[in-house]
């Protein structure tokens, strides 16, 4: 039993959202799922960013990117001069989506349902958050946030003006949409982990390399 899209309750704030988020049955992947997994971070962080779901220690933990990638994710952003405990970390959708093998969970990429139904949970976290800059953590949410013809190869590690309520158009008449977040894409640290051995430590420092760009805005 799903309901079609996630209704979040309005001037709650993070903990009230994320109460709220614990019970949603927008779409089916509540059923097999553990929890949901909502963001976590402070308040005023300034900076938030955006995975694709949970993996399997995140569904079984309760906290987005714990799991390897997570790891990685949080050596990445040392590196970069970032503070994991000054972010915000959430995913586009907040539900773990998998296929069962006798051995375990296999992570299946979220639909474009799954995504549209979740939706509403992401904006409401940017309506309290207001970041200064939201980072896409590959393709899913890169295509979810920016555009769905977004590629990261070409277009990673670049600040896009970007507002919440969308991709800013270039004729859009400044004075009346400033611009107040800037966008950035990168790779997903999963793929990272997944990129052969000879090419790992080159994928790693690129993600790096991306994370200082955001360190930078941040200055
Ligand atoms: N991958 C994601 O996209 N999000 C997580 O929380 C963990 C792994």
């Amino acid at each position: 039993e799903h309901n079609g899209v996630a209704q979040p309750p309005s001037g709650v704030g993070l903990d009230g959202l994320r109460r709220a988020a614990a019970g949603c049955k927008a779409c089916e992947l509540w059923e097999p799922a553990t929890q949901t997994v909502f963001g976590e971070g402070p308040e005023t962080a300034r900076v938030v960013f955006v995975g694709e779901q949970p993996g399997d220690q995140e569904d079984r933990k309760g906290e987005p990117f714990v799991g390897p990638a997570g790891r990685l994710l949080d050596k990445a952003l040392a590196e970069a001069g970032i503070e994991r405990r000054d972010v915000y970390i959430t995913n586009a959708v907040k539900h773990f989506r998998f296929t069962s093998t006798p051995k375990r969970r296999i992570h299946q990429t979220p639909g474009p349902e799954h995504l549209r139904a979740c939706r509403p949970w992401l904006a409401a976290e940017f309506e309290v958050l207001t970041p200064e800059v939201v980072v896409c953590l590959g393709a899913t949410a890169a295509k979810a946030l920016i555009s769905p013809s977004f590629r990261i190869t070409k277009d990673r590690g670049q600040l896009i003006p970007w507002s919440l309520h969308g991709p800013v158009e270039d004729d859009e008449d400044e004075e009346e949409a400033p611009h107040q977040t800037w966008m950035l894409a990168t790779t997903h640290p999963s793929a990272v982990l997944r990129t052969p051995d000879e090419s790992r430590a080159a994928a790693y420092d690129a993600l790096v390399a991306d994370l200082r760009v955001v360190a930078g805005a941040l200055a």
